[in-house]
Protein backbone atom coordinates (compact mmCIF):
# COMPACT_ATOMS: atom_id res chain seq x y z
CA UNK A 1 0.00 0.00 0.00
CA UNK A 2 2.62 2.49 0.96
CA UNK A 3 4.39 1.68 -2.26
CA UNK A 4 0.99 2.48 -4.37
CA UNK A 5 1.06 5.92 -1.89
CA UNK A 6 4.55 7.41 -3.53
CA UNK A 7 3.17 7.28 -7.43
CA UNK A 8 0.93 9.77 -6.95
CA UNK A 9 2.99 12.06 -5.60
CA UNK A 10 5.76 11.76 -8.13
CA UNK A 11 3.09 12.52 -10.59
CA UNK A 12 2.19 15.42 -9.06
CA UNK A 13 5.63 16.81 -8.55
CA UNK A 14 6.13 16.53 -12.61
CA UNK A 15 3.12 17.91 -12.63
CA UNK A 16 3.97 21.15 -10.60
CA UNK A 17 6.93 21.31 -12.48
CA UNK A 18 5.51 21.35 -15.56
CA UNK A 19 3.02 24.45 -14.61
CA UNK A 20 6.19 26.05 -13.26
CA UNK A 21 7.64 25.85 -16.63
CA UNK A 22 4.62 27.38 -18.52
CA UNK A 23 4.34 30.35 -15.92
CA UNK A 24 7.96 31.54 -16.69
CA UNK A 25 7.50 31.08 -20.29
CA UNK A 26 4.25 33.53 -19.66
CA UNK A 27 6.59 35.98 -17.98
CA UNK A 28 9.10 35.80 -19.91
CA UNK A 29 7.17 36.34 -23.18
CA UNK A 30 4.93 39.34 -21.15
CA UNK A 31 8.51 40.99 -20.59
CA UNK A 32 9.35 40.02 -23.98
CA UNK A 33 6.46 42.10 -25.52
CA UNK A 34 6.78 44.72 -23.02
CA UNK A 35 10.02 45.28 -24.11
CA UNK A 36 8.78 45.20 -27.81
CA UNK A 37 6.15 48.05 -27.04
CA UNK A 38 8.42 50.17 -25.58
CA UNK A 39 10.77 49.53 -28.89
CA UNK A 40 14.20 47.96 -29.25
CA UNK A 41 15.89 50.98 -27.26
CA UNK A 42 14.74 49.83 -23.87
CA UNK A 43 13.47 53.36 -23.30
CA UNK A 44 10.00 54.38 -23.33
CA UNK A 45 8.98 56.05 -26.07
CA UNK A 46 8.00 59.22 -24.90
CA UNK A 47 11.95 59.56 -24.38
CA UNK A 48 12.85 57.95 -28.04
CA UNK A 49 10.51 60.06 -29.87
CA UNK A 50 11.94 63.55 -29.67
CA UNK A 51 15.58 62.26 -29.59
CA UNK A 52 14.66 59.96 -33.53
CA UNK A 53 14.37 63.81 -35.01
CA UNK A 54 17.74 64.69 -33.77
CA UNK A 55 19.50 61.27 -36.16
CA UNK A 56 21.77 62.15 -38.80
CA UNK A 57 21.13 59.82 -40.29
CA UNK A 58 20.30 59.52 -43.96
CA UNK A 59 16.78 58.55 -44.99
CA UNK A 60 17.49 56.84 -48.04
CA UNK A 61 19.54 54.44 -46.43
CA UNK A 62 21.94 54.34 -49.68
CA UNK A 63 18.84 53.89 -51.95
CA UNK A 64 18.10 55.96 -54.37
CA UNK A 65 16.12 58.54 -53.35
CA UNK A 66 12.84 59.78 -55.66
CA UNK A 67 12.87 64.17 -56.19
CA UNK A 68 9.97 64.52 -53.46
CA UNK A 69 7.33 66.55 -53.85
CA UNK A 70 8.37 67.69 -57.35
CA UNK A 71 5.66 67.54 -59.50
CA UNK A 72 6.81 67.25 -63.40
CA UNK A 73 6.25 70.58 -65.20
CA UNK A 74 7.60 71.40 -68.63
CA UNK A 75 9.72 74.04 -67.00
CA UNK A 76 11.07 71.60 -64.06
CA UNK A 77 11.86 68.37 -66.43
CA UNK A 78 15.72 68.42 -65.65
CA UNK A 79 15.44 68.76 -62.72
CA UNK A 80 13.12 66.14 -61.75
CA UNK A 81 15.27 63.85 -64.25
CA UNK A 82 17.97 64.59 -62.21
CA UNK A 83 16.64 63.63 -59.02
CA UNK A 84 15.62 60.36 -61.08
CA UNK A 85 19.00 59.74 -62.63
CA UNK A 86 21.04 61.52 -60.53
CA UNK A 87 20.23 62.92 -57.59
CA UNK A 88 21.23 59.38 -55.11
CA UNK A 89 24.96 59.73 -56.23
CA UNK A 90 25.20 63.78 -56.80
CA UNK A 91 22.87 64.66 -53.79
CA UNK A 92 21.24 67.86 -55.29
CA UNK A 93 23.94 68.38 -57.48
CA UNK A 94 26.36 67.89 -54.12
CA UNK A 95 29.18 65.64 -53.70
CA UNK A 96 28.10 61.99 -52.33
CA UNK A 97 29.00 58.66 -53.35
CA UNK A 98 29.57 60.62 -56.76
CA UNK A 99 31.76 64.34 -57.24
CA UNK A 100 30.26 67.96 -57.06
CA UNK A 101 28.28 68.74 -59.51
CA UNK A 102 27.97 72.79 -58.40
CA UNK A 103 31.68 73.45 -56.91
CA UNK A 104 33.81 76.08 -57.93
CA UNK A 105 36.56 73.33 -60.11
CA UNK A 106 33.03 71.88 -61.92
CA UNK A 107 32.04 74.87 -62.95
CA UNK A 108 35.19 76.16 -64.47
CA UNK A 109 35.44 72.13 -65.83
CA UNK A 110 32.23 71.70 -67.17
CA UNK A 111 30.38 74.85 -68.99
CA UNK A 112 28.93 72.86 -72.29
CA UNK A 113 25.56 69.90 -72.17
CA UNK A 114 28.24 67.90 -74.26
CA UNK A 115 30.95 67.73 -71.93
CA UNK A 116 28.52 66.42 -69.34
CA UNK A 117 26.88 64.03 -71.69
CA UNK A 118 30.39 62.55 -72.38
CA UNK A 119 30.54 61.40 -69.20
CA UNK A 120 27.33 60.11 -68.87
CA UNK A 121 27.33 57.92 -71.57
CA UNK A 122 31.19 56.84 -71.40
CA UNK A 123 31.27 56.86 -67.50
CA UNK A 124 34.18 56.31 -65.33
CA UNK A 125 35.74 55.04 -61.99
CA UNK A 126 32.81 54.62 -59.90
CA UNK A 127 30.43 56.51 -62.05
CA UNK A 128 28.32 53.93 -64.13
CA UNK A 129 27.88 54.47 -67.83
CA UNK A 130 24.30 55.33 -69.15
CA UNK A 131 23.33 53.78 -72.36
CA UNK A 132 20.38 55.60 -74.34
CA UNK A 133 18.60 52.73 -73.65
CA UNK A 134 18.01 53.47 -70.05
CA UNK A 135 18.30 57.16 -70.66
CA UNK A 136 17.15 58.32 -73.88
CA UNK A 137 19.11 61.75 -75.47
CA UNK A 138 16.31 63.97 -75.03
CA UNK A 139 16.35 63.06 -71.22
CA UNK A 140 20.07 63.64 -70.75
CA UNK A 141 19.58 66.93 -72.65
CA UNK A 142 17.59 68.25 -70.29
CA UNK A 143 19.54 66.81 -67.30
CA UNK A 144 22.62 68.51 -68.75
CA UNK A 145 20.78 71.85 -68.88
CA UNK A 146 19.32 71.42 -65.33
CA UNK A 147 22.94 70.81 -63.90
CA UNK A 148 25.03 73.63 -65.57
CA UNK A 149 22.17 76.12 -64.40
CA UNK A 150 22.74 74.96 -60.71
CA UNK A 151 24.41 78.07 -58.76
CA UNK A 152 27.57 77.24 -57.74
CA UNK A 153 28.72 76.19 -54.00
CA UNK A 154 30.82 74.67 -51.95
CA UNK A 155 34.57 75.03 -52.51
C1 LIG B 1 25.79 55.28 -58.94
C2 LIG B 1 26.25 56.61 -58.63
C3 LIG B 1 26.15 57.68 -59.68
C4 LIG B 1 25.06 58.06 -60.42
C5 LIG B 1 23.66 57.45 -60.39
C6 LIG B 1 25.48 59.19 -61.19
N1 LIG B 1 26.79 59.47 -60.93
FE1 LIG B 1 27.86 60.98 -61.75
N2 LIG B 1 29.50 60.36 -60.77
C7 LIG B 1 29.54 59.31 -59.87
C8 LIG B 1 30.90 59.18 -59.38
C9 LIG B 1 31.37 58.16 -58.37
C10 LIG B 1 31.66 60.19 -60.02
C11 LIG B 1 33.13 60.47 -59.85
C12 LIG B 1 33.87 59.74 -60.92
C13 LIG B 1 35.29 60.13 -60.87
O1 LIG B 1 35.96 59.78 -59.90
O2 LIG B 1 35.73 60.78 -61.80
C14 LIG B 1 30.75 60.90 -60.89
C15 LIG B 1 31.14 61.94 -61.70
C16 LIG B 1 30.28 62.67 -62.48
C17 LIG B 1 30.69 63.77 -63.33
C18 LIG B 1 32.11 64.28 -63.49
C19 LIG B 1 32.44 65.22 -62.36
C20 LIG B 1 33.83 65.77 -62.46
O3 LIG B 1 34.16 66.60 -61.61
O4 LIG B 1 34.58 65.38 -63.36
C21 LIG B 1 29.57 64.24 -63.94
C22 LIG B 1 29.47 65.38 -64.93
C23 LIG B 1 28.47 63.41 -63.48
N3 LIG B 1 28.95 62.47 -62.60
C24 LIG B 1 27.18 63.58 -63.87
C25 LIG B 1 26.14 62.73 -63.55
C26 LIG B 1 24.81 62.84 -64.06
C27 LIG B 1 24.32 63.96 -64.98
C28 LIG B 1 24.11 61.79 -63.58
C29 LIG B 1 22.67 61.41 -63.87
C30 LIG B 1 22.39 61.12 -65.24
C31 LIG B 1 25.00 61.01 -62.73
N4 LIG B 1 26.24 61.60 -62.73
C32 LIG B 1 24.65 59.87 -62.05
C33 LIG B 1 28.50 58.51 -59.48
C34 LIG B 1 27.24 58.57 -60.01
Amino acid sequence: MAATNEKPFVHRRVHLQGIALVAVALVAGVIVAYGEVRGSTGYPNAVVAPLAGLSSRPDNYGMPRPATGLIATSSNQGQVLFGRYCDSCHPGGNAGVGASLRDAQFKQQYTTTDQIIKVVRNGGFDMPAFPTTLLPDDKLQLITEYVLKLPQAGQ
